[in-house]
């Protein structure tokens, strides 16, 4: 398996709860380089275009309410198999699902404030990526 890049998200919940820090130190000793990072807040248009899969969701509403209530930090992360690697290290969307030690467990409240985003596919990732950073700043 080849090296791989995939996006996450720290979400407004962990920003406001002061997780930025915690999650990405337990990413990186997770093995995943960070290559890209900005903190920024996401306009309603931003989260609906984000998000837009999920349009037909009875939840998409105050899924995109959550993702503008606050900062988010949006961070792209280089490593074998990331993607997959990532989705195992956040767990379950459902932090009540999740596995002992995953992100989530440890720092998401509900199955829509759950702490932390991750691609769900390499393309995906492809996309997501170039959502929010340009090739030139991912070192
Ligand atoms: P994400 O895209 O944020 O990494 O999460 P995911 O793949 O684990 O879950 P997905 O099905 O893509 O859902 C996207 C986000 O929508 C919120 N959600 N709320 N109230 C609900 O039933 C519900 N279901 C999903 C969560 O914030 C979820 O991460
Ligand atoms: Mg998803």
């Amino acid at each position: 398996m080849s090296t791989e890049r995939t996006l996450t998200i720290v979400k407004p919940d962990a920003v406001a709860a002061h997780h930025t820090g915690a999650i990405l130190a337990h990413l990186e000793q997770a093995g995943f380089r960070i290559v890209g990072l900005r903190r920024l807040r996401l306009s309603r248009e931003q989260a609906e275009a984000f998000y837009a899969v999920h349009r037909e969701r009875g939840f998409y509403q105050d899924l995109v309410r959550f993702m503008t209530e606050g900062p988010v930090v949006p961070v792209v992360l280089e490593r074998e198999n990331a993607v997959a690697e990532l989705r195992r290290v956040m767990g379950a969307t459902d932090p009540a699902k999740a596995e002992p030690g995953t992100l989530r467990k440890m720092y998401a409240t509900s199955i829509e404030r759950n702490a932390i985003h991750g691609s769900d596919a390499a393309e995906t990732a492809r996309q997501e990526i170039a959502f929010f950073f340009a090739q030139a700043d991912l070192l």
